[in-house]
């Protein structure tokens, strides 16, 4: 699909990948764009075409009022996530991921169930039908550091998967973004190169709009999916020395 007059819900729009998302998608000629945001208020989009959108991913009663708000949407973007760094033998080890993926998977889940009616009309009339969901290169094996979060991450690619399986029949596009670093807030204790937000912005478009259902929007995501496709063993101890 074309991001030029898509009507598109970005969740997690205030700020990072997100805020990057709303302007690319501005900048491509897009419709309309509900930003998702916790609190809707502080959202500062001059663009008349910017439909501030109250959603909690975590909160049923949200997630439903916004379905019931945004029924024209006709691309998904599932951006919004937690992240907590963390061993897997750490005490807490189990609470946070259930915190993570409470947003990461759980939330995802119910955005996308409760917008499948809404994308898949606009798969049949030609004005969308794809679901976008922001994964990480570290849905493909853990990073030490951050081990529940890249198993709530990996999780969330199994999702990306099966919800692929489900939609295929309603014409339903389904794309996983695997981001290596990016300069946002959740990116701010990595000491490492990132990319930019807006860079990785247009890269999930462009991959979208090429019909990639697996997007690597920058430098080290690229090399991650290179060796990925050569055997994911060596990324796994790549990752573990990290
Ligand atoms: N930055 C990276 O290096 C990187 C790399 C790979 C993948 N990713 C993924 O890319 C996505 C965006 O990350 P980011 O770097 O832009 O992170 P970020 O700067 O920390 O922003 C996270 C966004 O998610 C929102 N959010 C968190 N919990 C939410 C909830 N319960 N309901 C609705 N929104 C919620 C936040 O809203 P509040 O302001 O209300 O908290 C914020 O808008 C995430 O899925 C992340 O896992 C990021």
């Amino acid at each position: 699909m074309k991001i030029a007059n898509a009507t598109i819900l970005i969740t997690g729009a205030n700020r990072g990948i997100g805020r990057a998302l709303v302007e690319a998608a501005l900048a491509r000629g897009a419709a309309k764009v509900y930003a998702g945001a916790r609190q809707p208020e502080g959202l500062a989009f001059a663009d008349p075409r910017v439909v501030p959108l109250a959603l909690d991913v975590t909160d049923a009663a949200s997630v439903a009022a916004a379905a019931a708000a945004a029924g024209d949407v006709g691309l998904l973007v599932n951006n919004a996530g937690v992240a907590e760094f963390g061993d897997i033998l750490a005490p807490g080890a189990a609470e946070s991921l259930r915190r993570q993926a409470a947003v990461n998977v759980f939330g995802l889940l119910a955005v996308t169930q409760a917008f499948v009616p809404a994308v898949t009309a606009a798969a049949t009339t030609g004005a969308g039908g794809v679901i976008v969901n922001l994964l990480s290169v570290v849905s493909l094996a853990p990073m030490a550091a951050l081990a529940p979060y890249s198993v709530s991450k990996a999780a969330a690619h199994s999702v990306t998967g099966a919800l692929r399986t489900a939609l295929k029949p309603a014409g339903v596009g389904v794309h996983g973004v695997f981001p290596g670093p990016v300069d946002t807030d959740m990116a701010k204790d990595m000491p490492m190169a990132k990319a930019a937000p807006i860079d990785v912005a247009n890269a999930i478009y462009d991959g979208v709009e090429a019909g990639a259902e697996d997007i690597y929007p920058d430098a080290m995501a690229a090399g991650v999916g290179a060796g990925w496709a050569q055997g994911p063993k060596a990324i796994e101890a790549a990752f573990a020395a990290m």
